[in-house]
């Protein structure tokens, strides 16, 4: 059999042991959706039915399904070098993918520490910080600034600066002490059914003085945002206002980390959020397109002045006491370096760019359809959203993803948005495919 033939996976006898993350459990047990096979644009249900995937599995698997190099990698890498311990040791393939990262990554963020997710990635990031400023001599640093509807990651860190009320309702009483938000970029009348960028909003990044003033810059340590927020439903930053954080937070001596989970590895049509945008962040998180989402996966990019401070801090011995038994694992890092020589060959980040104004006016044409009272869209992300049942936010939203479903479409869903992220190998008329299923569902829904 070769790599990329492929045999959709049986349904499970019982449903009932696993425990299924993000999900209304007992819903889905009662009308489950499976999927046994991935190739290309395109998933297999148990039921046998092609599923055309509208957000790359969940924002990660950017160069489509199965492809034979990352499969190939994966394979040969599992019978030559299942595991290396990473602690006081090393195995090729993590350097080696470290620097390809590295020279992906804009300016001089030039070392990378692997993780296996992007929440590892996020709390490395603020360990990482906070580390850095006890070996900069300025220990009282230890605030951290989110945002309202930032999405960071399910650790303790990545909650306390995240802004999504149900995911920290349940752990108030433990989150991160020394964390502010600022405010989120969305719902400013001017800018519904904008095209990229919106134009209002860059005052928002202000809100961070205030934040100085309140608090004094000499204990905040950093500022962490995702370039464009994607799972609080594709917001897109207003004109100015990343530019403008920055600015802020060098007046005042703040590292600034972008959360790159998402719009990492060509989602915008370009290698990061920070080239697409101009903007250069000290740090940045990723994960998911890092390995085409074969194999989890996450890492943290520091510039160079970052890395130096903390690892010259310390004479002799371990500088930096954190890290994970599986991290740049070397099924992982052979995924990764396949990936990202696949993006390379096939030009994916530009393919996405040059793809992305075709897309730009399919989802728009979604306008004026039922329920719709947003779109909104950049690179080749878009979101789709929906006017709320009254008294019932998400219902409409989670109706609309089975419907897509049983219509042959994945997409994502976030309460009443529907967010759209295609693999960046999509042709047009998967796109033209891709609205007019989701406008079919849109038409037939309640
Ligand atoms: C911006 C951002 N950060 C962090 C995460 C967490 O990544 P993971 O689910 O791999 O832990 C995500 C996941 O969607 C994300 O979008």
């Amino acid at each position: 059999m070769t790599a990329t033939e492929h045999v959709a996976i049986d349904a499970p006898a019982s449903l009932e042991e696993l425990w299924m993350p993000f999900t209304a459990n007992k819903a889905f047990k009662q009308s489950p959706r499976l999927l046994g096979a991935s190739h290309g644009m395109y998933y297999t249900s148990t039921d046998g039915r092609s599923i055309l995937d509208g957000c790359a599995g969940l924002w990660c698997v950017n160069a489509g399904h199965g492809r034979e190099p990352i499969v190939r990698a994966i394979a040969e890498t599992a019978a030559n070098l299942d595991f290396a311990p990473a602690f006081q040791m090393g195995h090729p393939l993590s350097f080696q993918l470290a620097t390809e990262v590295a020279k992906l990554m804009p300016g001089d963020i030039d070392h990378v520490f692997f993780v296996n997710s992007g929440s590892e990635a996020v709390d490395s990031a603020l360990k990482i910080v906070l580390a850095y400023w006890r070996a900069r001599g300025q220990p009282q640093r230890v605030r951290f600034v989110g945002r309202q509807r930032g999405y960071h990651g399910v650790g303790f860190g990545g909650i306390s600066v995240g802004g999504i009320a149900p995911n920290k309702a349940a752990f108030e009483a433990q989150l991160l002490p020394h964390v502010d938000h600022l405010p989120h970029t969305h719902g400013i009348n001017e800018n519904f059914h904008t095209r990229g960028q919106p134009a209002h909003g860059a005052h928002l990044a202000d809100e961070l003085e205030a934040i100085v003033a309140a608090r004094g810059a000499e204990t905040i340590a950093a500022v962490i945002v995702e370039p464009v927020a994607g799972s609080t439903g594709v917001l897109v930053p207003p004109v100015g206002y990343l530019e403008r954080l920055r600015a802020i937070c060098d007046r005042h001596g703040i590292v600034l980390i972008f959360d790159e989970v998402i719009t990492g590895f060509g989602r915008l049509g370009a290698p990061f959020g920070a080239q697409k945008f101009g903007v250069m962040p000290d740090m940045m998180t990723v994960a998911k397109g890092l390995t085409n989402g074969a194999v989890p996966m996450g890492a943290v990019g520091v510039r160079h002045a970052i890395y130096e401070t903390i690892v010259n801090a310390t004479a002799a011995g371990i500088e930096f006491f954190h890290g994970y038994t599986y991290s740049g694992h070397p099924l992982a890092s052979a995924a990764g370096l396949a990936t990202l020589k696949l993006y390379r060959d096939e030009g994916l980040f530009e393919r996405a760019n040059d793809l992305a104004p075709y897309w730009e006016d399919a989802v728009h044409s979604l306008r004026g359809l039922p329920h719709v009272i947003d779109i909104r869209n950049i690179g080749l992300m878009a979101g789709i959203e929906l006017e709320a049942r009254d008294g019932k936010p998400g219902a409409r939203g989670l109706d609309a993803l089975i419907a897509c479903f049983n219509a042959g479409l994945l997409v994502r869903v976030t309460a009443d948005i529907v967010a759209l992220s295609p693999p960046l190998i999509i042709e047009k008329g998967q796109v033209d495919h891709l609205v007019e299923t989701l406008g079919g569902v849109l038409k037939a829904l309640e």
